[in-house]
């Protein structure tokens, strides 16, 4: 099982822009999102302290003010926060090499790096071992995808070099892709250019590659999420939700459904599908909710259906509405009687007037 690595130390990349999940990160950026009752971060957070980190450095930079009041110093988490921020955005390497320099890690070791916007099962502690054990320059983990274009893909060679880099590339040669958790060198950090913006997936590791230096692939299948895109992002709060990926910061028991203190369920709807409710949410008599993110204080009314979506604080969602994939952004009001699915994005404080928008084939 896993095993705990003391004194490791963490680089958290979240200072993206999360622009395909607008309207949801124009207020909040991806990695504070709330997810599954607890802002996205926590769970990896959580995580990577099961695995004995215990000191994270996060390289912020879009809405970079909102990480402290969120996490402050770590010590809730059991963890030593630095928070490191680019006055512009300095791409993946720039922020790595910038966040570095709150590091206290010795040339040789290893330093573990995250995407700010993943969930994964892996053995963390396995990937590190592996990276001291052959030596690498850096060692990436590695999943599958039915999709690679969307991401780095990562060919191998039989005793797991990676063989090239090619980051959304419309040809991949492999389904096997870069799953955005690294364990670095610390010399390999402190080798990239500082205060200049460098891309990891475009510069520094088709650079190493083509130098020689050992880039390792620690492959496995174990769960795994880009959180990204809306669809996406509900899909890992509702695995979350109904346990299919533990995390140890999940506030209450797995199941159909999760409500945070001050919600109001009604008895007579149907919440479930792994769906979150958050802070201060009201869901209706007779409404059906079903592996969706209710944000805080929204309010779902009776008889209307919310099925694989995302309702943004304060919004509301009138009587008889059907929601279906889709995103209602903070304070927005769909009247009665609408239908939105596949995709709708409802900006932020929109008053959507009654029966406006009908998504049927037979209109
Ligand atoms: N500090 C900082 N500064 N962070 C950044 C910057 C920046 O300029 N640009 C991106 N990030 C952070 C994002 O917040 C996110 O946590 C992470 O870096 C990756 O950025 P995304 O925008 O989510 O990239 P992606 O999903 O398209 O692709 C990346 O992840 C895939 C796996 O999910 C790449 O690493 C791919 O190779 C990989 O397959
Ligand atoms: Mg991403």
């Amino acid at each position: 099982m896993e095993s705990s690595l003391p004194g490791l130390e963490a680089i958290l990349l979240v200072g993206g822009q999360g622009t395909r999940l607008r309207p949801l990160t124009l207020g909040t950026p991806k990695p504070l999102l709330p997810t599954a009752g607890v802002p996205f971060l926590a769970h990896q957070l959580a995580r990577a302290h099961s695995f004995g980190v215990r000191r994270i450095v996060f390289a912020t930079s879009y809405k970079a003010a909102m990480f402290e009041p969120a996490f402050g110093d770590g010590s809730a988490f059991g963890l030593s926060l630095e928070y490191m921020t680019e006055e512009t955005p300095l791409g993946t390497g720039g922020a790595i090499r910038n966040a570095a320099e709150a590091l206290t890690a010795a040339p040789s070791d290893p330093v573990l790096v995250l995407n700010g916007d993943i969930l994964s099962g892996h053995d963390i502690g396995d990937q590190v071992r592996t990276h001291i054990a052959r030596g690498a320059a850096v060692t990436l983990h590695l999943t599958e995808v039915d999709d690679p274009t969307r991401f780095g893909c990562v060919p191998t060679d039989g005793d797991g070099r990676v063989t090239a880099f090619l980051e959304k590339t419309p040809n991949p040669v492999t389904n096997r892709i870069n799953a955005g958790c690294y364990v670095f060198t610390r010399s390999v950090i402190d080798r990239i250019p500082r205060g200049e913006v460098v891309s990891v997936e475009r510069e520094t590791f088709p650079g190493l590659i083509e130098s020689g230096e050992l880039v390792l692939g620690y492959a496995d299948r174990t769960y795994w999420l880009d959180v990204g895109t809306p669809s996406a992002f509900v899909r890992g709060s509702r695995d979350l939700v109904l346990g299919r990926l533990a995390s140890p910061a999940l506030p209450g028991p797995a199941g159909e459904y999760l409500a945070l203190d001050g919600s109001d369920v009604s008895p007579e709807a149907k919440v479930n599908g792994g769906s979150a409710v958050g802070a201060g949410a009201v869901v209706e008599a007779g409404a059906v909710v079903s592996g969706s993110v209710l944000s805080d204080g929204c309010v779902v009314c009776s008889e209307a259906t919310v099925v694989d979506s995302v309702i943004g604080r304060g919004a509301r969602v009138c009587s008889g509405t059907v929601v279906r994939d889709a995103v209602i952004g903070d304070g927005a009001v769909v009247g009665p009687g609408n239908e939105l699915q596949a995709g709708v994005r409802v900006w932020p404080g929109v008053e959507l007037p009654e029966r406006a928008v009908r998504y049927s084939s037979d209109l």
